[in-house]
């Protein structure tokens, strides 16, 4: 059985975006789409859930949220079924490839700080841009949102930080998203704040959890993890930035 606590849940059960970003952000995004209650949205690698739950609470969406970790798709399901919006959304627990496979093309794709979103192992993010176009209706958005690379980094640095996912410039999601056929209609860096804010939640929130917990079966593999994303962070932050983007396929 796959354990309920990896270092994500703890650091994303203290979070509201799980990622250097905040809701206001996400807010202004999806006004700027001007979709209306009853459009349907896709919340790939939902996390914690807090974004799915935006969508269906704030502005009526009918939202499809995927998660493939387990132990996070608890925590999702916790806060889904705790919002008065619960009947908008439909949490599944699964790889997106899945979902992706049998869903209707969709009014809005939402996917930030995602490894995987097409769920097939594709990580370049010209590919997944041009893939996720394929599930848009014509004149559908994307709400992208990841890391992007402010400099150069030293080679070590680009390794840790893609050892398990590739990342592209603010310039390079631009291109990325024209070459498959978007229109970039907003984008944005988030501030400093932003990125100090989330890594520094997220460790606490490890390092509390490993002070109460010396002993349990989880805590070297918390600790590894905690101590990995501390050191990317330490040597690389200065390279990243966290970039959100809102896309428009063509309307025919
Ligand atoms: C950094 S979190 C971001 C969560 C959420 N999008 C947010 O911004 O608050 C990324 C999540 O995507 C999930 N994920 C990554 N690839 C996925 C896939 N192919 N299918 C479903 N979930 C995926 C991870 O398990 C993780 O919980």
């Amino acid at each position: 059985m796959a354990s309920s606590i990896n270092y994500h849940c703890l650091a994303y059960a203290a979070l509201d975006v799980c990622n250097p970003l905040d809701m206001a952000t996400v807010d202004a995004a999806v006004t700027r789409t001007g979709l209306r209650p009853g459009a349907r949205a896709l919340d790939i690698g939902t996390g914690n859930g807090a974004i799915a739950v935006r969508l269906a609470e704030h502005f009526g969406l009918d939202v499809t949220a995927v998660e493939r970790d387990p132990a996070m798709a608890a925590i999702a399901r916790g806060r889904v079924d705790a919002s008065p919006a619960a009947g908008l959304v439909n949490l599944r627990q699964a790889g997106s490839g899945t979902v992706l496979a049998d869903i209707a093309p969709l009014d809005l794709i939402v996917a930030t700080g995602t490894t995987d979103p097409v769920g097939d192992g594709r990580l370049e993010p010209s590919a997944i841009l041009d893939a996720l176009s394929g599930h848009l209706k014509p004149g559908g958005w994307l709400l992208w949102g990841d890391l992007i690379w402010n400099a150069e980094p030293p080679v070590p640095v680009r390794q840790i930080f893609e050892a398990v996912n590739r990342f592209t410039t603010h310039e390079g999601t631009h291109e990325a998203a024209r070459a498959a056929g978007y229109e970039v209609v907003t984008a944005g860096i988030s501030p400093r704040a932003a990125m100090d804010h989330y890594i520094g939640t997220a460790d606490r929130q490890a390092r509390a959890w490993l002070a109460d917990h010396p002993d349990a079966p989880e805590t070297a593999v918390v600790r590894a993890s905690a101590d990995r994303v501390k050191i990317m962070f330490e040597y690389g932050g200065d390279y990243v930035d966290f970039g959100l983007y809102l896309l428009r396929k063509p309307p025919i």
